[in-house]
């Protein structure tokens, strides 16, 4: 069994003690604690290469959730493999929930196959599959799929006591899963940490990504398939990945030889990868020195958990092979010499690496080739598993986060009925204790007829009692009320003088569509100019930000806020009416418009503006409220290109005093993101002060937040300034339009503030009252500068450290626009001076 040639090299003694330890090995193999393994639609368990899968309407611990039926198909016409003979359709979303006996990485793996005769067309069905946090698969069809079947596997880390696997179709399709498997990962198997190459440095983090394994190889070896591997991996021959047919000769000793020491168990790879190697060897090419390159397609907009594993099954004596290893024609580790890494022939080695596909391709290249040092000149590989790594959104599929995907529950519309029943019920009852209700009525009585529910809104012909209970509440007792409780949400319009309004939602005066809807130009009776955002109503994530929306405007008043006129709820409609901003969102004067460049000093004025509000909302309100999605679309501009800050959807209101921050999940807009709430989950002011160091570097170099068009140092903003202004060359990337026309001064001070809005911890950021300050620093030197021409110089009084003005946090002296609350004349037509309100919003912005 063990070749001549390593017989004669390696002692006899050692094979007997190698022999036993072997035998010890594999009576110590890794039993995973959770170990599903689902025949998903089947009536019979199935067996596949050795192992059973159940039927998921026998497996206990697991429970399916769907929100309609599902339909179950099997096959027994040809299947590519049994697991895939059987299916559950979904046609609307569906849960599996698993529950989990220990915390920790499991394996996901998913199978589909596109069963014929199913009654339903699956190789046209869109697939969408997200966990709590991750986003698996996203909108995946057959249809532009080159291939029969899909076997995807998936890492993820379990934190809690259950695993939800959520199935979600896409418009008008079914979504569905032939077969699933969750089984757990022994925990030392996926470190935190791996080597980043070039430049080479320490990367950690790992632990907080979910992986999908992309290519895992078996280096000049057989296919491993689940059953030679204790974890269920497989494991595919390398030779249709080399970059030069021939280039490589396989090598192989006995899986017995190989004796795995301390670190390195056969959890990390079977000793069938570790037996088996591609080496240069005794290639019928006339020059020796040469590289042996694998290439492998990838999705460039990912990094890669590269793990590379090595076994000096080759050589004859100890440090005789040195070779190196070349990710991306990058030095991934130099001189590597197994046997001073492992001080033995035959014993196993890793090292994991992180890499990003080479600049300006589609490829991930490894290359191992001898080091200009060693004797003899050969390089080895015996195994390599390449895993996409989680990217910012938290997906392994796309941009776009779970947030999104994930369709509102029932319970969870339900939790918000109830919430909003009952803040409406309070309300209502401070209304009734209200006296002068009686004396609006008949003011009011027209706007309050008949049909007109007020919040909470039974949005859908399901409305939950609770709902229903309040609104019943409504019009039988209070109803002269009505007025004066939803005067305190602004006006009431009803659906008629919306249509009015906007010529019946006249396409020629839509400003923009956003995430919940379309927002039109709009005109009152009174000739007022408003901005009309129409949600959409089958946008179910559109109900909750509705009511956030106008719970928090209708609280907020201030120069630096947009704000709320009043909205309509009538017909099952989501309107909300807002001041009009004549010059839209800021982000249409700095790129992709034909709108005159902004003077440096009107950027300023407009950075300064926005830290205002802001800083208002932070510390303004008795309670803290963060923004969560501070982004250039939604500060808007009115006439006189005053900034205000818009979009409230997202608000939360901030941590209690006793409280640093408040947990919630993930929410925002993708190149804005603080990456320690992204972390981290935890909210804080902070949170919004990094989103306005993103909107600072923007507003300075006139281009997107993310642009995954540029090179990859290029594609996030945060990084990109960041880098420049680390080495205090900022003027090298901002807009041209400004070279020349910035005190370098007001610039530096600019690009100092933004740094520090853009530290990787919250408590390195300053507060937004320390940024508004700073920001008024850096308008005030280049006002001094622009001033130094001139005799008059009454700037120079102030000192650097004392606020150039008062802060103002609870400032309504300017901005008391109380008068749209009473509907009189006189604050319509404040409300009217006002101006326009546009909102351009990246429709997958968030
Ligand atoms: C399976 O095949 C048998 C004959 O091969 C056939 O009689 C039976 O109807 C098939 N069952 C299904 C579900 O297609
Ligand atoms: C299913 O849909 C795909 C893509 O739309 C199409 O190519 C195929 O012909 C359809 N198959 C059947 C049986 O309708
Ligand atoms: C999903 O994919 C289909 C076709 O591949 C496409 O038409 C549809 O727009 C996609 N949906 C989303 C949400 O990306
Ligand atoms: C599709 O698969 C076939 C066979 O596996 C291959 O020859 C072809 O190049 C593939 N096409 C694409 C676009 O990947
Ligand atoms: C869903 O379908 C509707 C109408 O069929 C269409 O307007 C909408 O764009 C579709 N959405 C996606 C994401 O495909
Ligand atoms: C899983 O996540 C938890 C919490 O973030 C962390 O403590 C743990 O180390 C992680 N486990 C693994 C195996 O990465
Ligand atoms: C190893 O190489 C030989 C000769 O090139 C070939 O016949 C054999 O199939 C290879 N083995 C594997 C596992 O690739
Ligand atoms: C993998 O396991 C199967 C079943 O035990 C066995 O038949 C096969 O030979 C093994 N493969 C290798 C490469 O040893
Ligand atoms: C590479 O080798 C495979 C067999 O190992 C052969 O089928 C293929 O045609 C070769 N390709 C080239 C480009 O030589
Ligand atoms: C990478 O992202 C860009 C921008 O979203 C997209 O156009 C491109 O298709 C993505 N690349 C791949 C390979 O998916
Ligand atoms: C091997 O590849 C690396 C990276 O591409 C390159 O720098 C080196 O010169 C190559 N070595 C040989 C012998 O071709
Ligand atoms: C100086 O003061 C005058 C009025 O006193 C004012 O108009 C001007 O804007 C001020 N200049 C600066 C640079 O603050």
């Amino acid at each position: 069994m063990v070749k001549m040639k390593l017989v004669k090299w390696v002692p006899l003694v050692v094979a007997v003690v190698l022999f036993v330890s072997m035998f010890h090995e594999s009576s110590a193999l890794f039993t995973p604690v959770d170990n599903y393994l689902i025949a998903c639609g089947s009536s019979q368990s199935v067996t596949f290469l050795g192992r059973t899968y159940i039927p998921d309407s026998v497996q206990s611990s697991m429970a399916l959730k769907t929100q309609g039926n599902s339909i179950i198909v099997t096959s027994n016409s040809s299947v590519p493999f049994p697991v895939y003979q059987s299916a559950r359709i979904f046609p609307s979303t569906a849960s599996y929930k698993f529950d989990i006996n220990q915390q920790g990485r499991h394996w996901v793996r998913l199978y589909f196959y596109p069963l014929p005769k199913s009654g339903q067309n699956l190789t046209s069905a869109s697939i969408t599959v997200i966990t709590e946090n991750f986003v698996l698969l996203n909108n995946f069809t057959f249809k532009n799929y080159n291939g029969s079947y899909l076997f995807k596997e998936f890492a993820v880390n379990v934190t809690s006591d259950n695993l939800i696997l959520t199935f979600i179709p896409s418009n008008n399709s079914v979504a569905f899963v032939n077969a699933i498997e969750v089984v757990s990962i022994p925990d030392e198997l996926i470190p935190d940490q791996a080597l980043a190459v070039s430049p080479s440095a320490p990367f950690s983090g790992l632990s907080e990504h979910a992986l999908e394994t992309v290519y895992r190889l078996n280096m000049g070896g057989p296919l491993l398939t689940p059953q030679n591997d204790t974890l269920g991996r497989t494991w595919e021959n390398d030779a249709k990945y080399l970059h030069v047919n021939g280039s490589a000769v396989n090598y192989s000793v006995s899986p017995a030889d190989i004796r795995y020491k301390s670190a390195v168990t056969p959890e990390v790879a079977p000793n069938w990868v570790y037996a088996t190697a591609e080496t240069m060897g005794d290639s019928n090419v006339p020059n020796g020195n040469f590289n042996i390159t694998w290439v492998f397609p990838v999705d460039p907009n990912f990094t890669y958990f590269i793990r590379t594993h090595f076994c000096d099954i080759v050589s004859k004596s100890l440090n005789s092979l040195v070779f190196n290893v070349y990710i991306n024609s990058d030095i991934a580790f130099p001189s590597m010499d197994l046997s001073s890494l492992t001080s033995d022939l035959s014993v196993p080695y890793y090292k994991d690496f992180v890499s990003n596909a080479s600049s300006n391709s589609n490829t991930l290249t490894i290359s191992v080739g001898p080091d200009s040092e060693a004797d003899i000149p050969d390089a080895i590989m015996n195994g390599l598993e390449i895993m996409k790594v989680s990217n910012e959104a938290r997906s392994l599929d796309g941009f776009l986060p779970v947030e999104i995907l994930r369709p509102v529950s029932p319970s969870t519309k339900s939790k918000i009925g109830i919430i909003i029943g009952s803040i409406a019920g309070a309300l209502a009852a401070v209304a009734l204790v209200g006296l002068c209700c009686c004396c609006l009525v008949s003011q009011r009585s027209k706007t309050a007829h008949q049909g007109h529910t007020w919040l909470p809104l039974p949005l859908y012909g399901n409305s939950l009692t609770m709902t229903k209970m309040s609104t019943t509440s409504q019009k039988s007792g209070t109803a002269s009320c009505i007025s004066l409780t939803s005067s305190n949400l602004g006006r009431f319009f009803t659906f008629q003088e919306i249509m009015d309004a906007t010529n019946k939602f006249d396409e020629s005066l839509l400003l923009g569509v956003g995430g919940f809807g379309r927002v039109y130009k709009g005109t009152l009776e009174d000739g007022t100019k408003v901005a009309v955002k129409r949600g959409n109503p089958r946008s179910e994530q559109g109900l909750a930000e509705f009511r956030t929306e106008i719970e928090m405007l209708s609280k907020l008043r201030h120069r630096h806020l947009v704000s709320l006129i009043g909205y309509c709820d009538e017909r099952s409609e989501m309107i909300l009416v807002y001041e009009y901003m004549a010059n839209g969102p800021l982000r249409s004067h700095l790129y992709g418009t034909d709108l005159p460049s902004l003077s440096w000093k009107q950027r300023l004025e407009i950075c300064i503006g926005a830290a205002r509000g802001l800083h208002y909302l932070h510390t303004g309100a008795a309670q803290s409220i963060i923004h969560r999605d501070v982004k250039t679309t939604n500060i808007l501009l009115d006439e006189n290109f005053v900034a205000k800050v818009a979009d409230f959807g997202l608000s939360k209101t901030g941590p209690a005093l006793d409280q640093t921050h408040v947990s919630t999940a993930v929410k925002g807009s993708f190149g804005y993101l603080d990456p320690e709430y992204f972390r981290r989950q935890q909210l804080t002011e902070k949170s919004d002060v990094y989103s306005f160091g993103v909107v600072l570097m923007e507003v300075l170099c006139t281009r997107p937040a993310l642009n995954p068009v540029l090179p990859r140092e290029q594609v996030n903003i945060a990084e990109w300034a960041m880098s420049w202004q680390k080495k205090g060359m900022l003027d090298q990337i901002m807009d041209s339009n400004l070279a020349g026309k910035v005190n370098p001064a007001s610039l530096k001070k600019f690009g100092e503030t933004a740094e520090k809005c853009l530290a990787e911890h919250g408590v390195d950021r300053p507060s937004m009252g320390d940024v508004l300050w700073n920001l008024e620093y850096a308008l005030q030197l280049e006002e001094t500068s622009s001033a130094l021409m001139e005799p008059e110089d009454n700037s120079t009084n102030h000192i650097p450290g004392i606020p150039l003005t008062p802060l103002e946090p609870f400032d309504n002296s300017v901005s008391m626009v109380d008068g749209v609350n009473s509907g009189t004349d006189d604050d319509a037509e404040d409300a009217a001076t006002s101006a326009v309100f546009s909102q351009l919003v990246n429709p997958r912005g968030r």
